[in-house]
């Protein structure tokens, strides 16, 4: 039998109430990840200050388990206000840190929150 991953407080509190969470009308850039190994998938929505690229708004859809939810949570805490220079610099480590530590077998969960962050700016970048 597989016992449950142990999640710290941090994590249990963004899961049961995450920030920033839902769809955005008329993103400036989207990004998302999807994961071949569990099939969860993730979609980041950014508002972007074109003149300073500052993030102003960030949103997040998550169907996945409670580490991805916690993880994509957090990020929009950290991302928001940064330029996308900045958020760009953000990995996984500094997620792991916000939330208190994450299990092992839950890194991948907070790697496809950055990964939806950079696809996101990638996007914008693209088409501006
Ligand atoms: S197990 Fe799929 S994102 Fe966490």
């Amino acid at each position: 039998m597989t016992s449950l991953p142990e999640y710290s407080d941090k994590v249990k509190e963004h899961f049961l109430k995450p920030k920033n969470f839902g769809k955005m009308t008329k993103p400036d850039a989207k990004g998302q990840v999807g994961s071949p190994a569990c099939g969860d998938i993730m979609e980041l929505f950014l508002k972007v200050d074109k003149k300073t690229k500052e993030i102003n708004d960030i949103k997040f859809q998550t169907f996945g388990c409670a580490a991805a939810i916690a993880s994509t949570s957090v990020l929009t805490e950290m991302v928001k206000g940064k330029t996308l220079a900045q958020a760009k610099k953000l990995t996984m480590k500094d997620i792991k840190e916000k939330l208190e530590d994450l299990p092992k077998i839950k890194l991948h969960c907070s790697v496809m929150a950055i990964q939806a962050l950079r696809k996101a700016i990638e996007n914008y970048e693209l088409q501006n």
